[in-house]
């Protein structure tokens, strides 16, 4: 399958690693233009855009800040003129004893990784309404359907995601596609955190692949649903996660 994005202008939110490089890296690689968004990562960030050519640029923000959203919206419209994709991945892990959980525990959580969906897209859909095309990508996770022991916030926070896509879906369709894809256990800095506290991958290898995803094996899910090919999908999640959930 030929994927052309020639022209195509796209903003990836947390890409300056893990996931989010490796989808900005795709998107670009089939020729679109990419911002690779980052917070508190510059040298990274800088290093991926470089490598993803096609005047990519480099934007620092907070996705869970209102106003650093619609600053990074305005400068992304300013530099490219508009926005065709948009991929929220910028996300954060958290593992806990419910019983130990503060308030701001639950609010960083919720607002790194679901608000966060509700301030980029806004600010998106405006342009792309008026321009009568767009698609949007909201990175979940399987935990998101699971639920997990420990890990409360974070799968309420991805089970949020599932159905904001879902709902925005409906409201913006036909010409606005949003989709979004629920990865398994990948292998990336967050992964790594997670298996320092947990002390292992028992539980994320037993699948029936057997082992960890690779960043790059959730990335070609999403240039696939950026590109025409996934013309048919709206409201779908994709679910690259080795056979951990097979719905
Ligand atoms: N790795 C996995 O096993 C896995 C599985 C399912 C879902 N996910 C999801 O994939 C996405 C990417 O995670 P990853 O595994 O690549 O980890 P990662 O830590 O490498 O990437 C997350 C990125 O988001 C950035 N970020 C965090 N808070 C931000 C904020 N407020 N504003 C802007 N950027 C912010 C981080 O700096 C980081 O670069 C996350 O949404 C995560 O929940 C990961």
């Amino acid at each position: 399958m030929n994927i052309d994005l020639s022209g195509q202008r796209a903003l990836v939110t947390g890409a300056a690693s893990g996931i989010g490089r490796a989808i900005a890296l795709g998107l670009a690689n089939a020729g679109a233009t990419v911002v690779v968004n980052h917070l508190g990562k510059a040298v990274a960030a800088v290093e991926v855009a470089a490598a993803c050519g096609h005047g990519a640029l480099a934007l620092e923000a907070d996705v869970s800040n209102s106003a650093q959203v619609a600053a990074m919206f305005a400068q992304t419209t300013a530099a490219l003129g508009g926005l065709d994709i948009l991929v929220n991945n910028a996300g954060i892990m958290q593992v806990k004893p419910f019983l130990e959980l503060t308030e701001t525990d639950w609010d960083t959580v919720i607002d790194t990784n679901l608000k966060s969906m509700f301030l980029c897209c806004r600010a998106a859909l405006p342009g792309m309404v008026a321009q009568g095309s767009g698609v949007i990508i909201n990175i979940a996770s399987e935990l998101g359907y699971l639920g997990r022991e420990l890990y409360v916030p974070y799968t309420a926070s991805k089970g949020g995601v599932i159905t904001l896509t879902r709902s925005l879906a409906r409201e913006f369709a036909p010409k606005i596609r949003i989709n979004g894809i629920a990865p398994g256990p990948t292998m990336t800095p967050m992964i790594e955190a997670e298996i320092a506290i947990t002390g292992g991958l028992e539980a994320e290898t037993a699948t029936p692949a057997g082992r960890l995803g690779e960043p790059t094996e959730i990335a070609s899910a999403a240039v696939y649903l950026a590109s025409s090919h996934a013309s048919f999908f709206y409201g779908e999640i994709l679910s690259p996660n080795g056979g951990a959930l097979m719905r």
